[in-house]
């Protein structure tokens, strides 16, 4: 089962992108809800479609905080978020060829990886520096 569970080690201390990387979570286990029904409710490409696209808000909302600060890393965490943009690209021809009810399984595995790996890996390394500056 594909899923991920949202828990107080996932907070990167920032409220709003908290709540952003919340929404995505719940976006993704709702494509891996619509698998394991069958697919019969919703089309998984709408769910991914919306998904995505309040994704590229959320790293461009990032990013910018991030420059606004002056993230010492923030070139090498935006390409990061670059990598994903470009995964998606090649996933979404998959979409468009395949049949937009069904999602590959690797979809919904790549999404959960890379999701739970950034925000684990990457977003907690600016916990400290944006604790330091104070927000919140
Ligand atoms: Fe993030
Ligand atoms: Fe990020």
């Amino acid at each position: 089962m594909n899923r991920v569970n949202w828990t107080d080690e996932y907070s990167v201390g920032v409220s709003k992108l908290d709540e952003q990387h919340q929404m995505i979570v719940t976006m993704i286990n709702k494509l891996s809800a619509n698998h394991e029904d069958g697919h019969q409710y919703e089309p998984d490409q709408e769910i991914l479609s919306k998904m995505v696209e309040y994704a590229e808000l959320h790293l461009k909302y990032e990013e910018m905080l991030m420059k606004k600060h002056g993230y010492p890393d923030f070139d090498q965490h935006k390409e990061s978020h670059g990598d994903f943009i470009i995964a998606l690209e090649h996933f979404s021809k998959d979409v468009v060829s395949g049949n937009k009810y069904k999602l590959s399984p690797l979809i919904l595995e790549f999404l959960v990886d890379w999701w739970t790996n950034h925000i684990l890996e990457e977003d907690m390394k600016f916990k400290p520096f944006f604790q330091e500056k104070g927000i919140s």
